[in-house]
């Protein structure tokens, strides 16, 4: 095989749906060989198609597995060589055509195989393909039999298409979407390509339809009419948008064929009968073609426009009509009205410089590995438009057509991307002329697939594969086919942002420091639109300093948005000898090169349920943000972030809470709020200004979707704003004198806090995050020897009711850290005082503060702080409010265990059995916290490998600093102001029991 050969034989790429159709999906013969050259025979197994061998249960025939690989190839060959060791399938069925489809043209069309697929009928050679991510058509028409035919789909796992598939995620075999054949006339359309505009008055829609009719029957064109017609399709709002969209078109056409029937029809032969030796036999069979284009140009008058808020779209129908008025060929295409350009520094949709709130996508789905239903591509949509995401990059290859079809319906912008990344030979194939024709076809076959897609709003030319000639070979053609969309590459500003002008229209870097981010757009030089096409890192417990990316964005022209790095930790369900599954990654199926958990860092866990981070992302993607002007006459101000809807979509609540208790609540009146204007509107409450009752107090605004939607009910929450109000402090606990304060500590000078089985002690140590572990950051901590400290010097005064137990820590490599607890009795338990001398070696630990563990019994968690979900220093959105939660639940299960179940911002908590009884504890100010049942991850070194050691008791942390999380596992670390300085901690707590 040679890079040269892209494919032998395959149609040029299909964009339209062909109504006569048969899906051959459903079982498969199936055997896999050691290699392609492997001429043993075995005796067929079955296989599910579309199904990949390697996702396929344990058995002699499926010995091939899944391989995680991020930059490295799996294996160490050069360029175009790939291993002799080569698994290769045989996938094998039987069909028979129905007799309305004689004397047709009958295709054979492959959604998706990986990576290189050979196609045989009836044991006739017809073809070959690479490129993993788009479909492959084959004309069968010349050797099919009456009866019984039977095709085979060879699929190579490795070739010289390898080398341009090294993306970062799972190495598959097999073929992973559809197989279908379908039946045209002889004169068919076999392209069209569709591009839907506006004018400047922003009401008057364009439309070009550019068709490309073939024949492989009549000698000439002359005559050949194509009609169309547009029809607007119903509004998006309804849940069950899908079946909207399909059932309910009235029968309003708008006709357009007028030009079409006087259209200039080119003449050409197609082939020239030269593409490969080994299949010249079977191309001898196929007739000439004759093949014309047809341009059709209309404008529509008041046309709503698309945009990913309001994702209106038409349906188009076009017909192909024969010289003596027969309709050869139906179709449509939904489409949609919309303008994107580059102007200066901005991106602008319809005229506006929206703000990309994006993620990346792979396709992955964690039984079946790359194969998708439409659902599962819907589903991972609605969770993306329930957080507020507007926008997806398909990193790093086209996704199924079905995805394109649903995010123009429910409305998101997306960077389609083609099949390229050459990661490990970075710099070197991009200049490989022997991949020239692979570049550009794989570009340009996605433009042409895709061009009618509304929601596609910039080309991506890949991923990670270096800057030269191919790209601008492939840059040129893009432009060409499609001049009304800017084009979109990494790798061509990768190292100097004023590079690649010309390749790619945007300043698209990834993993930016906010620094370099801020500096850029500032300095004056900026020449493009600036959009992160990957930035903060989901990996574990992470996503730190999002807020201050979005401050800045938000805030500043120039900068758009970003695509966070990614949506799923990809983690395949794999079962363990004792019957238990997990979530398998690098490694697990004994690949010997292999990346470990790397391929697991999204935002939503391998079932797709959101990682806590999601909550940060959808607070500051939320279409609206309230601030206060007066809270003294309660007076705010609402600011519509959206750029093409006002904000009567919304309803706004409101609730005044003091201590998190509710004391009074009702419906805001707003005026109505054009796109990203402000307005300021009134809340009637005797409580905004009154503070009778002692205890933090806050307004909190919440904003409800008054219709349903396809992603959430009537109602559901899309975003809130919270706002301090004038508040009397909480009594501080009472110093009281007591008997029994004499066994507050014991003989070591431990304190004795009820339930206790570890006593309170000092903690610097966390389980490494992934960003901790990846970044070296946890390196530091073992080198310091944080992980055990032992009290190696303490003193203890009593002076009347108060005790001060003076230690000095020595970490496990010899680091002397001087720690005072000074205990005073209070009624019902005692307070702490603690402080501590960090020494200046020590100078980025992970948290300075209280840990100790109790007793099992105790099952539930209230507190008062941030919340609900899971914060942290840096990442710390969430609404000071009185919450619940099962300790069980504070457990966050990301799947390398680390440090996880923070609350930022802690005031007092509560840790209690089902009927109420327990400890409380009131903190002097605001500190990181976490209550979570001992799982055992402070043992989990990087494997999820080590049994879950859950012991029944609950870990309590109060931290007085506590790191930052950053994204040091790819990008940059917290920011200075998240390290925990050396030099003096000082905090204060006070336990008192509960019954
Ligand atoms: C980027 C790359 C992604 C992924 C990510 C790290 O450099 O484009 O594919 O590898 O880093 O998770
Ligand atoms: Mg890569």
């Amino acid at each position: 095989m040679s890079p040269e050969t892209t494919g032998v034989n395959r149609l040029p790429m299909l964009n339209i749906e062909h109504l006569e159709k048969i899906s051959l999906d459903g079982i498969w013969r199936f055997q896999l060989l050691e290699s392609p050259t492997d001429s043993s025979r075995k005796k067929w197994s079955k296989i599910q198609v579309p199904g990949l061998w390697t996702m396929q249960p344990q058995s002699d025939t499926f010995f091939d597995k899944p391989i995680y690989t991020n930059v490295q190839m799996p294996f160490g060959e050069n360029p175009p060589t790939v291993p002799a060791q080569n698994p290769t399938g045989i996938y094998e069925r039987d069909f028979e055509i129905p007799s309305s489809w004689n004397g047709k043209r009958i295709i054979l069309h492959l959604g998706g195989y990986e990576s290189v697929a050979l196609i045989h009928v009836n044991n006739k050679e017809i073809g070959l393909t690479k490129d993993s991510h788009l479909a492959a058509e084959f004309d069968i028409t010349p050797f099919l039999e009456r009866g019984k035919n039977t095709v085979r789909i060879t699929v190579v796992k490795w070739s010289d298409a390898t080398f341009i598939e090294d993306q970062d995620h799972w190495w598959h075999g097999g073929i992973s979407r559809s197989v279908k054949l379908y039946a045209t006339n002889k004169v068919y359309i076999d392209r069209l390509y569709t591009t839907a505009g506006i004018e400047k008055d922003n009401s008057t829609g364009t439309l070009k339809i550019e068709a490309h009719i073939a024949s492989d029957e009549v000698g000439d064109l002359h005559g050949y009419t194509l009609r169309a017609y547009i029809k607007e399709l119903p509004k998006v709002s309804a849940a069950n948008l899908s079946k909207t969209l399909e059932t309910k078109i009235s029968p309003n056409w708008t006709e357009l064929s007028e030009k079409a029937r006087n259209a200039e029809i080119e003449k050409r032969k197609s082939w020239d009968g030269t593409v490969s030796k080994s299949s010249a036999a079977a191309l001898a069979e196929i007739r000439h073609e004759v093949r014309g284009k047809v341009l059709l140009e209309s404008r529509i008058a008041k046309i709503n426009l698309w945009s990913a808020e309001t994702p209106n779209l038409y349906k188009l129908n076009f017909e192909l009509i024969s010289p003596e008025g027969t309709v050869l060929q139906i179709g449509s295409q939904k489409i949609g009205f919309r303008d994107v350009r580059v102007v200066g520094n901005d991106l602008l949709v319809n005229g506006q410089a929206i703000t990309i709130y994006g993620v990346n996508r792979h396709d992955f789905n964690r039984h079946t590995g790359r194969v998708l239903t439409r659902d599962d591509m819907r589903e991972d949509l609605l969770e993306m438009k329930c957080w507020n995401f507007n926008a997806v990059r398909t990193s790093h290859y086209p996704n199924d057509p079905a995805f394109l079809d649903l995010t123009d319906e429910l409305g998101f912008y997306v960077i389609d991307e083609a099949n390229i990344e050459s990661h490990a030979f970075y710099d070197s194939m991009c200049e490989d002329p022997r991949y020239t024709g692979a570049f550009v076809e794989r570009v340009g076959r996605m433009v042409q697939r895709d061009i009618h897609h509304p929601s596609v709003i910039l080309w991506s030319l890949g991923n990670e594969s270096g800057f030269g000639a191919n790209h601008r070979a492939a840059a040129t053609y893009a432009r060409s086919i499609d001049p009304s969309r800017p084009l979109h590459y990494e790798g061509a500003i990768n190292g100097d942002w004023r590079k690649g002008v010309g390749v790619t229209d945007i300043v698209c870097p990834m993993y930016p420091s906010l620094s370099a981010v801020m500096s850029y757009v500032k300095s004056g030089k900026q020449d493009r639109p600036f959009i992160m096409c990957e930035y903060s890192h989901a990996m574990g417990n992470s996503n730190g300093t999002l807020a201050e990316y979005w401050e800045f964005i938000e805030k500043t022209p120039g900068a758009q948005g970003g695509f966070i790095w990614e949506f799923w930790d990809h983690g395949l369900d794999q079962r363990l000898p004792d019957g238990s599954i997990h979530a398998a990654y690098g490694g697990d199926f004994g690949e010997k090169i292999h990346d470990g958990n790397f391929v697991c860092d999204g935002m939503v866990f391998p079932d797709r349920t959101a990682k806590p981070a999601m909550h940060e992302m959808k607070s500051l993607a939320a279409p609206a943000v309230i601030t206060a002007k007066s809270t003294s006459t309660g007076k705010f101000e609402i600011f519509n972030k959206q750029f093409f809807s006002d904000l009567s979509a919304f309803e706004i609540r409101w609730a005044i809470t003091c201590d998190g208790i509710v004391l009074d609540e009702g419906v805001a009146k707003i005026p109505s709020v054009a796109p990203r204007k402000k307005a300021v509107f009134s809340i009637k409450s005797g409580h905004l200004t009154k503070a009778a009752e002692k205890g933090e107090r806050f307004i909190t605004f919440t904003l409800h979707a008054k219709l349903s939607t396809a992603w959430a009910s009537a109602m559901a929450e899309i975003g809130w704003s919270q706002i301090s109000l004038t508040s009397r402090a909480l009594d501080k606990p009472n110093f009281s004198p007591s008997d029994e304060f004499d066994g507050v500590i014991d003989e070591y000078a431990e304190i004795q806090l009820p339930y206790s089985v570890v006593a309170p002690k000092l903690s610097l140590w966390r389980a490494p995050t992934d960003n901790d572990r990846i970044g070296h950051i946890s390196t530091k901590w073992e080198r310091w020897g944080l992980r055990e400290l032992t009290r190696e010097e303490c003193s203890v005064t009593e002076s009347s009711n108060k005790l001060t137990i003076k230690s000095t820590w020595k970490t496990s490599t010899g680091f002397a850290v001087k720690h005072i607890q000074v205990i005073t009795p209070i009624e019902n338990g005692f307070t702490v005082n603690e402080s501590v001398d960090l020494p200046k070696e020590l100078n980025d630990v992970a948290r300075v503060g209280t840990n100790f563990e109790l007793s099992g019994g105790l099952t539930d968690l209230t507190w008062f702080g941030n919340g609900p979900h899971e914060s942290y220093p840096d990442r710390k959105i969430g609404r000071i409010s009185r919450w619940n939660s099962s300790i069980d639940n504070q457990y966050i299960p990301y799947v390398r265990p680390q440090e996880n179940g923070g609350h930022n911002g802690m005031r007092w908590f509560q840790i209690t059995d089902p009927t109420g009884t327990g400890l409380r504890i009131d903190l002097a100010k605001p500190y990181q916290v976490s209550v979570t049942p001992n799982r055992g991850e402070d043992l989990a070194d990087a494997t999820h490998d080590y049994q879950v050691n859950a012991c029944g008791n609950v870990v309590v942390h109060i931290d007085a600093a506590h790191r930052g999380l950053g994204t040091a596992s790819c990008g940059p670390d917290t920011l200075d102001k998240y390290l925990i300085s050396t030099g003096t901690h000082s905090w204060q707590w006070s336990v008192t029991t509960l019954s």
